[in-house]
């Protein structure tokens, strides 16, 4: 790309630790090596539908690494191909694309840069079959997007919660309590399984393993008869039971994905309760896993990322996210991201090693 082309950036989805570790890379490096304007939308799509974005100084950017959450904004509904507005009393979903391909048109943005998650990506891919040069970013907390190994703000989010897990273990042992951490990850055991291995937890439960309550009323009564008087159990958000159904807490009607998981952690508990007669407790992370500072590791995913997204500009290589393969990052096919989540294998090295220790998934 020439030297003078005005690029923009936006997040979009959820926020998480890492993504003003991004727009930071990209913005410097593209004003500083590649000579390059760099605009900002502000709140994901709807900036692009709206028109409001910012420029972005190199100074603009200093400071921002270690800061959680984006300076830019986001939006987890904003859609330009299915825009929610009011009509009357009522809702209804517009096709609002031809004004953001308009706005981008106008703006003169040589290639927009897309941060985010599935449903962000999944818009990012059309707006570049729409004509537009795109680059995606992936994050997500949850680490359950197709085609990278990894996403900035897992690291961040395992790290919270195990810190959580770790306060929870010593007014288990306190108490003598069964207590119950439920992680946040959607339908995907990512974070339960990695912050339940590295707080040690008793017993961990993700959505790819279906768990069945008797196993876990014994191993509770178990630790028990051996004089281990407390449990924590670690439960994703998204775990269910064999035969059973995941934990619905909301739906949001006009988010490319509506469900919003919650609260097994409370099922699960009145069930050991009753079959064990231990007094149980449950804690929900929730939003504390996505906000705060990103760990290094993930100021250092966002930094290699933002970098390697204004390489790509520089040799208009459009279309793609750019994913983490082992030790190295390559171009993914924005298309080939969005065909359902990454889950968990079922033999994935860390199951192995945690239930070689003893740890139980109930099942
Ligand atoms: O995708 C990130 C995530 O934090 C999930 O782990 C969680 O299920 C969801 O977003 C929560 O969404 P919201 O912020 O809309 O409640």
């Amino acid at each position: 790309m020439k030297r003078g082309k005005r690029i923009a950036i936006l997040t979009g989805g959820g926020d998480c630790p890492g993504l003003n570790a991004v727009i930071r890379a990209v913005t410097k490096k593209a004003i500083y090596e590649s000579h390059l304007e760099v605009m900002g939308f502000r709140d994901g799509y709807e900036g692009i539908v709206k028109n409001r974005y910012r420029k972005l100084e190199y100074n603009d950017v200093s400071g921002i690494l270690a800061l959680g959450g984006t300076i830019l904004g986001t939006s987890n509904t904003a859609n330009p191909y299915r825009y929610v507005v009011k009509k009357g009393t009522t809702f209804e979903a517009k096709d609002l694309s031809p004004i953001a391909l308009r706005n981008l048109k106008r703006l003169g943005v040589a290639c927009l840069v897309c941060i985010g998650g599935d449903g962000t990506l999944a818009i990012a891919h059309r707006l570049f079959k729409d004509g537009i040069p795109i680059i995606g970013i992936p994050k997500t907390i949850d680490n359950d997007l197709r085609g990278t190994d990894i996403t900035f703000g897992f690291d961040s989010a395992v790290c919270i919660a195990t810190q959580g897990i770790d306060r929870i273990h010593t007014t288990a042992q306190s108490h003598h309590r069964v207590m119950i951490v439920e992680v946040m990850g959607r339908r995907a055991g990512w974070i339960g399984l990695h912050s339940g291995v590295a707080g040690g937890g008793d017993i961990i439960l993700i959505p790819e393993i279906p768990y069945d309550m008797n196993i876990i009323a014994e191993k509770v009564k178990e630790r028990n008869k051996k004089g281990k008087k407390f449990s924590i159990i670690i439960i994703a958000e998204g775990a269910k039971p064999k035969g059973g159904d995941i934990v619905i807490q909301r739906i949001v009607k006009d988010s490319s994905d509506p469900v919003r998981l919650g609260g097994i952690g409370f099922v699960l508990g009145e069930e050991i309760e009753k079959r064990t007669g231990l007094e149980t407790r449950t804690v929900v992370m929730g939003h504390l896993q996505r906000g705060g500072s990103p760990t290094p590791f993930d100021r250092i995913l966002a930094t290699k990322l933002g970098s390697r997204a204004v390489d790509m500009i520089e040799e208009n290589e459009f279309g793609f996210m750019v994913g983490v393969r082992g030790a190295g990052l390559v171009n993914v096919p924005l298309d080939s991201v969005a065909k359902g989540p990454k889950l968990v294998p079922p033999n994935d090295p860390l199951i192995k090693s945690a239930r070689s220790l003893g740890t139980c998934f109930g099942d």
